[in-house]
Parts: structure tokens; C-alpha cells; sequence
């Protein structure tokens, strides 16, 4: 590593486009990253997953930066994200978990009853994730400072889910079944995962990262009353004891639609939205003094591009300018998403917002 990138990093990426915008200051483009953005759309990656597994390039945090990397030297994206995978932490802990192609995460010993739930021990970053933080050092030592470091981590409800039915579910029926049956063993799994992910999020800020997003993907399977009781003061948990920290901080979920007003109080700093729903009308519901992040259907990138320009610039058009927008889609890019309008787009976002701000400075220059 030479000095000059040594030097350039030393306050970090906390001065980077995604940072002062997640802070909600003014900046001259709006800010694009994608959730997995480092994974199966690039074949450099599928090239790397030929001989290693994902488990394996988690703990080798060389080969583990550079796969963070592969998409940010392609393409200007304005975050690297850590690859890695929210079950890594429960992989550490010794839960049984392979994550399966095609599938996701596979839990061998599910989680049903009061003695799996014991079996669920804190996590102690230095000696059972050493890599990750160790990749997060790389990374922040490698970027630009105009790029930032983003860690992540799955917040309790969805790991919970996983935990207990085994693997991805639709209809989450022995989860709410937990909750709704005995739900004091389900605070308790879900306080010692929440201990999990405060310990995984606050590793990976100490190491260098700039950002971080927690990722409750499947939360969207409960109506408000049960967030409110089952999930919420968790969450809440999760944040204030990050707060301290000082880095910007993401929730993000899908099919949420029902639960922002809760979300809007547990004290993320952004909210990151599926497609479901129309930006500016969920923001006005957040209130404009978080940041809001998305939201563009991953599905707009099958599209032609003329198709796909539409769709982003309805979602840029609807974030007016507004200080705190990221943009990004509503879930995670799809393994078969054509490279070159993933390519298209970040470059679509960057013009399109810069264009739209220099004609807002021309019209108020222009009035009296
Ligand atoms: O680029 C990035 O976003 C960082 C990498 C990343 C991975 N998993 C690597 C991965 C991130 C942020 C995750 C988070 C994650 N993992 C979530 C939350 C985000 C979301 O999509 O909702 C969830 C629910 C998981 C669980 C999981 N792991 C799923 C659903 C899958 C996909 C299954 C499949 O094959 O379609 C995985 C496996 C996984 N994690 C892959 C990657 C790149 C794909 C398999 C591979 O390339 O080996």
C-alpha cells in the first residue's frame, strides 16, 4: 500500500458524496450504490466463485476486497459494500448454515424451541470474525475517499426467520407461530440476536466503515401491531447503541409500506424503500429530516434503456433535490441483470441528478 492512499483515507470516506449526502448536506450528484452490487452479475465474480465459496472468500479478506472492488472498477458507484452475508455472524457462533445456491441460507438445526435459543451465544468480533474486520481495514485503506465504505448486518427479525423455518420462507407461519405462542422466548431470541448485530455493526464502524445498513429484508411479513411488539424495541436497540458511533445508519426492508411510520422512529438515520411505493410519498410519511434511500424495481434493468431512464429519472424527479437522497433499487440487483444497463444507470443517475440541479440553480438564479 503506498503512503499517498494511506494519507488520503486518514479521515476516512466521511467527506464522500454517499456520506454528506446521507447527512442530508447538498451535493453536486446524487449518490447510486446497488444491494449486491459485488455478486453473481459480474463475471469476474463468477470466475472468483469457481474456486472459492462464499464462505470461503468472507475469510480471506483479500480476496474478499477485491470482490467488494470488482463493481466499484467498473463502474462509479459511490459505496463499496462489504461482501459478505448476514448468516456470517450465526456461521461464527456455530449454527449450522450453508448457503445453498439458488436458495439462500440452509439452517440444518432450526431454531423451535428454548434450548435452541441457549445455543445462540454472543458474538465476539476479534475472535470470531476477524476477516470481516480485517477486509473493512483493507477497504478502507484501498478506496478513494470520494467512496465509501459501507458495512451491513440482518437485523434480528429476518435472521430470526431464517433461524427458525430453516430457510427463505413465503408466508413466515413458524416464525409468527414463535411469536405468537410463546412470546418470551421470542423477546429472548431475539435480544441475544440483536446483541449479534450491534456487535457486528459496531466492529465493522471501529474498523473504518463509513456506513451502515441494516438489512430486514423479510420484516414486511408483519402488519404494524406485531413490528410494534415483536420487532420494534429491538431495532430500537440496535440504533441507539450504533448512535453513538456517528456514521450515517440504513434500515432497510421490503414490502414496508405498512410499517414506515413505526420504522421512521426507531432511529436509523435513512430509511431505504422497496418499489412499492412512490418516493416522494413515502419520504413526505418518513418526514424530510431522515434521508431516504431507493427505490427503482431491480426488474427496470430487463428493460430497454430508454425504459429504464424513464423509471430512474421518475424516481430522481420525485426526490426533487431534496438534501438526503440515495439512490438505489427497491431490493437487490438480479443475478441475470444485464451488465451494461447496470453500467448505464449509475452513469444515467449521475448526469441526470447533476443536470436537474444545474437547471434548479439556473430557474432560481433567474427569478427576481
Ligand atoms: O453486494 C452486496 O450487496 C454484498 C453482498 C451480500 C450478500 N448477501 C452476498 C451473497 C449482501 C448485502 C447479502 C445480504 C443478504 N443475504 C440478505 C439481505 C439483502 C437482501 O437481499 O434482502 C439476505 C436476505 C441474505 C440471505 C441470502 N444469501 C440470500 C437470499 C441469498 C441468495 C440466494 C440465491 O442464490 O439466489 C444468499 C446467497 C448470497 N449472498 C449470494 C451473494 C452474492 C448469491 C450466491 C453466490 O454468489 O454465491
Amino acid at each position: 500500500m503506498t503512503a499517498r492512499f494511506v494519507a488520503k483515507r486518514s479521515s476516512g470516506g466521511a467527506e464522500s458524496v454517499f456520506c454528506r449526502a446521507a447527512r442530508r448536506e447538498r451535493v453536486e450528484r446524487t449518490p447510486v450504490w446497488f444491494m449486491r452490487q459485488a455478486g453473481r452479475v459480474l463475471p469476474e465474480y463468477r470466475a472468483v466463485r469457481e474456486r472459492f465459496s462464499l464462505v470461503e472468500i468472507c475469510r480471506r479478506p483479500d480476496l474478499c476486497a477485491e470482490v467488494t472492488l470488482q463493481p466499484l472498477r467498473r463502474m462509479p458507484l459511490d459505496a463499496a459494500v462489504l461482501f459478505s452475508d448476514i448468516v456470517l455472524p450465526l456461521i461464527a457462533i456455530g449454527v449450522d448454515v450453508e448457503i445453498v445456491d439458488g436458495v439462500g441460507p440452509v439452517v440444518r438445526d432450526a431454531v423451535r424451541d428454548a434450548a435452541g435459543v441457549r445455543r445462540l451465544r454472543a458474538v465476539e468480533p476479534n475472535e470470531d470474525l476477524p476477516y470481516l474486520t480485517e477486509t473493512i481495514r483493507l477497504l478502507a485503506r484501498e478506496l478513494h475517499p470520494q467512496r465509501a465504505v459501507l458495512g451491513f448486518a440482518g437485523a434480528p427479525f429476518t435472521l430470526a426467520s431464517y433461524l427458525i423455518e430453516g430457510r427463505a420462507s413465503r408466508h413466515f407461519l413458524r416464525t409468527k407461530q414463535m411469536l405468537y405462542a410463546n412470546p418470551a422466548l421470542w423477546h429472548e431470541l431475539m435480544s441475544r440476536l440483536t446483541s449479534i448485530t450491534v456487535a457486528t455493526l459496531r466492529a465493522q464502524v471501529r474498523a473504518g466503515a463509513d456506513a451502515v445498513q441494516l438489512f430486514d429484508s423479510w420484516v414486511g411479513a408483519l402488519g404494524p401491531a406485531d413490528y410494534a411488539e415483536f420487532v420494534q424495541p429491538h431495532v430500537r436497540r440496535i440504533f441507539a447503541e450504533l448512535a453513538p458511533e456517528g456514521v450515517p445508519m440504513v434500515h432497510f426492508g421490503v414490502h414496508t409500506a405498512g410499517l414506515l411510520d413505526l420504522m421512521k422512529d426507531d432511529g436509523a438515520t435513512i430509511i431505504g424503500l422497496d418499489w412499492h411505493l412512490l418516493l416522494d410519498e413515502a419520504w413526505e410519511r418518513i418526514g424530510h429530516d431522515l434521508g431516504v434511500q431507493g427505490n427503482l424495481d431491480p426488474a427496470a434493468l430487463f428493460g430497454p434503456p430508454n425504459a429504464l431512464e424513464r423509471r430512474a429519472a421518475d424516481v430522481l424527479a420525485r426526490a426533487a433535490n431534496r438534501p438526503g437522497h440515495i439512490f438505489n433499487l427497491g431490493h437487490g440487483l438480479h443475478p441475470e441483470t444485464p451488465l451494461a444497463n447496470v453500467m448505464h444507470l449509475v452513469d444515467f443517475v449521475h448526469n441526470e441528478s447533476t443536470r436537474l440541479r444545474s437547471a434548479a440553480a439556473t430557474a432560481a438564479f433567474a427569478s427576481p
